[in-house]
């Protein structure tokens, strides 16, 4: 895909001239915790090359992480750590424009003007709404039901087109595409733009976690992930612990890979050489398998992939003005792109001035 594109823009009353367009990128992540390779392969990895192709916007979505009421002190220190952590894996403030949701309060009058639109039935059938009723019953809050007009909100604050996430996100762009598209129908204009869940490998990417089940998640607990900035010792000791099943080689001959297994297969995808997935997956079917080995291959794979990644993020957090310095820049440029948006929105919802 090529990202720049071009735009008719009208010189004078005889000509129009096309003019360089570069499609607008948008996306975040919540501050629960350290990243994780899910993050990484589902998110960041796509915006790192994004910021050298298209005009791009990154940010920490603090406001969503309140449906789970951290600590003012633990909110703090999540944002402060993500924030680090994004310009440690190859996030570059002069290329992108990185910066807080928080940091941008026309999020919240967006977010109420789509609210308007947004009804009941709808936001109840999102997969990801019934799946926190039942992790989290003694929290449904209204911010949770709503979660995915704050996040149309985020994307088309900067009229975003695409947006790099990974496979759990595609409801919720399915959901911005409608809260947009309702907004036009309503107002007769044709204003926002219809984004696009993207991966540059075309596919948008689930990476499973190390304790059986589906997707690496930090939710799952401590064991199920393997953080940017795990040091060898504690990838080696997370990896060795994680979930496969009694019996070396298929039970039967010809049954499927179990999911824990597959899962491994996974995660060697993404780290080992093809060679060695292919080896271990042939050797899951001629039984010559042995985990231990297979998981110790993986686990020094990993280090190999992750010391970069680590290093960077310790020298990262300790540097206090590049991340101060890069978050103020951020919200400036990002503040910019956000009072053209909703300035345009209140003319079209009718809030014009008379006085
Ligand atoms: P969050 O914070 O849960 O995750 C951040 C990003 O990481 C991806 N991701 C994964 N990808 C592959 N495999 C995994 N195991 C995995 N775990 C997480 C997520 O798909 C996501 O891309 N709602 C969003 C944050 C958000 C946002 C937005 C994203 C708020 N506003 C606007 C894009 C645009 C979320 O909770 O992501």
């Amino acid at each position: 895909m090529s990202s720049i594109t071009s735009l008719q823009v009208f010189a004078n009353e005889h000509f129009f001239v096309d003019l360089p367009y570069m499609k607008k990128v948008v996306s975040g992540i919540r501050p629960t915790g350290k990243l994780h390779l899910g993050n990484y392969f589902g998110a960041v990895k796509n915006f790192i090359r994004m910021q050298d192709e298209f005009e791009s916007y990154f940010f920490i979505a603090d406001y969503h992480s309140l449906t789970t009421h951290p600590t003012p002190a633990d909110l703090h220190e999540s944002v402060k750590r993500v924030f680090a952590e994004y310009i440690a894996l190859g996030l570059d403030p002069e290329k992108c424009t990185l910066y807080l949701q928080s940091d941008l309060p026309q999020t919240a009058e967006l977010y109420m003007f789509f609210n308007m639109n947004a009804y009941l039935g709808e936001l109840q059938r999102l997969t990801s709404f019934k799946d926190k009723i039942r992790s989290q019953p003694d929290n449904v809050n209204a911010g949770l039901l709503t979660y995915p007009t704050l996040m149309a909100a985020d994307i088309l604050l900067h009229k975003g087109e695409l947006v790099p996430v990974g496979k759990d996100q595609e409801q919720h762009l399915e959901m911005t595409r409608t809260f947009g598209n309702r907004f036009n129908r309503l107002y007769n204009v044709e204003y926002f733009p219809e984004p696009q869940a993207f991966n540059y490998n075309e596919e948008l990417v689930k990476v499973p976690g190390l304790t059986g089940g589906g997707k690496m998640s930090k939710s799952a607990g401590e064991y199920d992930n393997i953080y940017m900035s795990d040091t060898d010792e504690v990838i080696r000791k997370k990896i060795m612990k994680a979930v496969t099943v009694t019996v070396d080689g298929p039970t039967e001959i010809g049954s499927d890979i179990p999911a824990p297994i597959q899962n491994l297969l996974e995660l060697m995808h993404l780290v080992c050489t093809p060679d060695v997935v292919n080896h271990y997956r042939s050797a899951y079917y001629d039984g010559s398998i042995r985990f231990g080995d297979m998981k110790k291959q993986l686990a020094e794979d990993m280090c190999v992939f992750m010391k970069p990644f680590s290093d960077r993020i310790a020298e990262a957090m300790s540097n206090d003005t590049l991340i101060s310095k890069a978050a103020r820049q951020g919200a400036e440029k990002a503040a910019a792109s956000a009072d053209t948006v909703i300035k345009e929105v209140r003319e079209i919802i009718g809030f014009k001035k008379f006085y």
